[in-house]
């Protein structure tokens, strides 16, 4: 088993204080099965610190009115407190102009956008569409629905038994008709961080726009979409100690004026009339109706609160969570790790040999440890990989190395259980 190496210096989880983190998080406080929460469930879904949740309290109980559409003092408050959370969010990605920052409900609306607003209108019969064998079924599905509609073609990039990409053959993939690739950062699945800077330049090099899928790269990982240069960058708030129901798209203001907009309504317009309708500028175009104000305002606290920390602090903690994990569980029998690229981010997917993932899931529960279970929304990937479901303990910088130990006990346990 090769375990990332750390440029870390030893040690770093004693003087990052996790304790005083977790101290803010009110729901690490819970018991489950009377036992002490080990939430190792946050790929899907991450936990909210109490700084978030005062900032949604705060909303509601002083600010809140519509936005865009009173001259009132609650509206001017609450439409200047959404704009805000979208700077936030622009410097948090270092996008160039906050208008290139789109709230959307999350990373499927997002992919959803792009593939209405952009795919529609430059994607045609016989162009070709580069997608990954690790993508979610949401950078999956919305490009099949083009591509039936438009008679294009989706080619899919292949992976090595690590989990890793095959560069070669993405770049193999590409000729005349290539119109679009799409490529998540980090596999939610496997964990696995892909060269996504590389291959965004092999594309542009051959005018090919790229949308990345950064639902499991930005609550991780510093991100800069300028250094990327990347065309579409999206991610969901509720991974990153945001609420649900929020995300954005990032796109780059060139791309996303040409682009026509995905849903029509209030406020995505410029003038009305039963002729004619002429849409509002960006990002206001890609925002029909009324938003989730205060969910948007609450990922502004949550970027906030994740920069208060450091991006390069949180992944450097969570490697090393990451290969206390793996280097444990590579030592035990019948236990086998689904993923195991050299770049990859606090995931372990596993299987218990002779023992049903959703079994793995249930014990682990009673030992009060929440990881998920079932194929994460991969399919493609299970089926590469000859595996039909895994186990997956996901790992957000709030959980502790006693955890893990929880975490590998538990594992134990369910041996036990099974022998
Ligand atoms: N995509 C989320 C996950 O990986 C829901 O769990």
């Amino acid at each position: 088993m090769k375990i990332i190496d750390s440029t870390l210096k030893p040690q770093f989880a004693s003087i990052f204080d996790v304790e005083a983190i977790r101290a803010e998080f009110p729901i690490l406080k819970l018991q489950v099965e009377n036992k002490p929460l080990v939430y190792l469930d946050n790929a899907a879904s991450s936990q909210m610190p109490q700084p978030v949740i005062d900032r949604l309290v705060r909303y509601q109980t002083s600010q809140h009115a519509n936005i865009n559409r009173g001259v009132h003092y609650l509206s001017e408050t609450a439409t200047a407190e959404y704009e805000d959370s979208r700077r936030k969010l622009q410097r948090f990605i270092n996008a160039g102009e906050d208008r290139e920052v789109i709230f959307t409900s999350g990373t499927t609306d997002s992919i959803n956008l792009v593939m209405h607003g952009y795919g529609r209108k430059f994607i045609g019969v016989g162009d070709e569409i580069i997608l990954t064998t690790l993508e979610h079924h949401s950078n999956i599905v919305p490009w099949q629905m083009l591509a039936e509609e438009k008679g294009a073609k989706i080619r899919v990039v292949p992976i090595n038994d690590a989990g890793e990409l095959l560069i070669d053959e993405y770049e193999g993939l590409f000729n005349e008709r290539t119109k679009f690739v799409g490529v998540l950062h980090v596999s939610n699945a496997l964990g696995t961080i892909n060269p996504i800077k590389q291959m965004i330049a092999f594309a542009h090099a051959r005018g090919v726009p790229v949308l990345i899928d950064g639902a499991q790269a930005a609550p991780h990982m510093r991100v800069d979409v300028q250094d990327l240069d990347c065309d579409f960058y999206t991610f969901s708030g509720h991974k990153m100690c945001g609420p649900t129901g929020i995300g954005i798209l990032y796109g780059k203001a060139e791309l996303l004026e040409r682009m026509q907009p995905f849903k029509g309504g209030g406020d995505m317009i410029m003038s009305v009339t039963f002729e004619k309708t002429t849409y509002n500028s960006i990002p206001h175009k890609f925002e029909a109706g009324t938003p989730p104000i205060a969910a948007a305002i609450g990922l502004g606290a949550a970027v906030d609160y994740l920069s208060a920390i450091g991006m390069d602090a949180i992944a450097a903690y969570e490697l090393e969570l990451l290969n206390y994990a793996t280097e444990q569980m590579s030592h035990m029998p019948g236990v086998r790790i689904i993923g195991t690229a050299p770049m990859k981010t606090a995931v372990v997917s596993f299987e218990v040999k002779g023992v049903h993932p959703h079994d793995i899931g249930t014990l682990l529960n009673q030992e009060g440890v929440a990881v998920r279970t079932g194929h994460h929304c991969v399919q493609p990937v299970m089926l590469r990989l000859k595996v039909p479901a895994t186990t997956r303990a996901s790992f957000a910088f709030y959980n502790t190395m006693a955890e893990v130990d929880t975490f590998i006990a538990g594992i134990r346990t369910v041996q036990k259980f099974f022998t």
